[in-house]
């Protein structure tokens, strides 16, 4: 069901001072630009990481969930794992089958394509993300 890792998310609460830190680890050229997503109250910046990609968080305001999790880890942390599938509806429904929490309905995510979230407690303690991707799993 599941198709490969776009992206591990990780919770800073610098986005600038992240940059810079994965400038210096994978190069400039393979950090973005960071840019806001207003509707989830986070800014958001990726890093090409050769296989994958790091997704940068930083909360924009105490209303971003993204807050929450800097509260109890101020350095900030991995925050979630963010795997592709090809028919994020088809996967909702075989999960929702199988028991699993799915938080919420598709909406779209930092790539502008349709995400939804898995709770932890339904992925062995990880949150996890499913992005719709044409050639994601099957
Ligand atoms: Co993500």
């Amino acid at each position: 069901m599941f198709g490969r890792l776009n992206h591990v998310g990780v919770a800073t609460p610098s986005i600038a001072g992240a940059r810079e830190h994965y400038a210096r680890l994978f190069g400039a050229a393979s950090v973005g630009e960071a840019f806001d997503l207003p509707d989830q109250s986070v800014k958001v910046c990726f890093v090409e990481a050769g296989n994958t990609q790091l997704e940068l968080i930083e909360p924009l305001s105490d209303a971003s969930p993204i807050a929450g999790f800097l509260a109890r880890n101020p350095a900030g942390g991995q925050h979630h794992l963010c795997f592709e599938v090809a028919d994020l509806d088809a996967a909702i429904t075989d999960l929702t089958a199988t028991g699993a929490r799915v938080l919420g309905t598709p909406r779209l995510g930092a790539h502008g394509t349709r995400i939804v979230f898995l709770h932890p407690q339904s992925m062995g303690g990880v949150l996890v993300e499913l992005m719709e991707a044409p050639d994601g799993g099957h």
